[in-house]
């Protein structure tokens, strides 16, 4: 399968990143390695590139994308809150930048056939990860009425979560819900007509959303991964995050500023009591948005938010 290739902020991630031949980098989201390449481009003569994906197409991918600088990297097929055990295991103490670059790839959306989009009518799949069990259709035909609004509501943001868990649960008991089209009509039939009328979006966009957040864990897991950051970079080591959506870029922000600034004496004291030692410094005071030519050329580019942040 031949990926698309589509980075997103990929001057300015290069920009932050601050890359030196012999550095040792870690791609968490390869997806179609358009930001691996430019990392391990950066890096040679010396360095290694650690790449890891969840999604065994994006591995395949990225042997045949990176394979010219096979020497300098190395491919994992996990999930990226598995980064402390891989670095344990492979005896490296410590990074000098790590990549994320949350959300899917556009080779999810358009070509993997798993659901993820709702103007294509296939499998209701929606798994990164096709080793994990729990599908979105699986989710969509045995989670009560409630807990699917609560997942419409919590991770999709959707001012309608009940009217569409509604209209879900009455219609599965004729037959199963199997596939994204079916998903995608249903939605758009629950959510008013003068409401959908006036937004941008297509109407099942949140409940997508929300569905593939569940399905894969994705806050959780960076939830997990955030907390270990400091632990795993060099002084002087950076990470960039770009998240697509706002409850991923709050998990990101809070956690980078708790590192900052996670002393939690009162101010009123005139020193520290509580033991808090600051590890990282940030270096994006606002979120790096991207151009408007950006934006006019890719779409996904939109809502993207590249936040930095420095070891100290
Ligand atoms: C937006 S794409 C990355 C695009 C990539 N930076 C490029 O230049 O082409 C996101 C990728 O991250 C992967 N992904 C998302 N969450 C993940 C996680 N928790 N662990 C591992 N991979 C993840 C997805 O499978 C997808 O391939």
């Amino acid at each position: 399968m031949e990926f698309e290739h589509t980075s997103v902020m990929p001057q300015q991630v290069h920009d932050y990143q601050n890359l030196t031949p012999g550095d040792v980098c870690v791609d968490c989201t390869l997806g179609g390695s358009g930001h691996a390449l430019s990392t391990v481009r950066a890096i040679v003569p010396g360095g290694t590139l650690i790449g890891i994906d969840q999604d065994n197409d994006a591995i395949a991918n990225a042997e045949k994308r990176l394979h010219s600088f096979k020497d300098n990297v190395r491919l994992f097929h996990n999930n990226f809150s598995d980064l402390p055990d891989i670095l344990a295991q492979n005896g490296i103490k410590g990074v000098d930048s790590i990549l994320l670059d949350l959300g899917f790839s556009l080779n999810q959306l358009t070509q993997s056939k798993r659901g993820f989009s709702f103007q294509k009518n296939e499998p209701l799949d929606m798994r990164m990860d096709v080793r994990n069990p729990l599908t979105a259709e699986e989710m969509v035909n045995t989670y009560t009425e409630k807990q699917l609004a609560d997942i419409f509501f919590t991770y999709g943001e959707e001012r309608f979560s009940r009217r569409v868990a509604r209209v879900i649960a009455m219609t599965r008991t004729d037959a199963p819900i199997k596939t994204s089209g079916e998903l995608a009509k249903l939605v758009a039939s629950a959510i008013p007509s003068k409401v959908s009328a006036k937004q941008k979006i297509h109407p099942a966009t949140r409940v997508f959303q929300a569905l593939r957040i569940a399905v894969n864990q994705e806050l959780e897991r960076l939830e997990a991964f955030m907390k270990a950051v400091p632990d795993m970079l060099n002084i002087g080591g950076r990470i960039s995050i770009i998240s697509f959506h706002s409850l991923e870029d709050r998990i990101v922000k809070q956690r980078l500023r708790k590192f900052q600034d996670g002393c939690t004496c009162p101010k009123a004291l005139p020193r520290c009591l509580c033991g808090f030692v600051q590890r990282m410094k940030v270096i994006t005071r606002k979120p790096v948005i991207a151009t408007p030519e950006e934006t006019a050329a890719n779409p996904m580019a939109r809502s993207a938010k590249l936040r930095v942040a420095e070891r100290i």
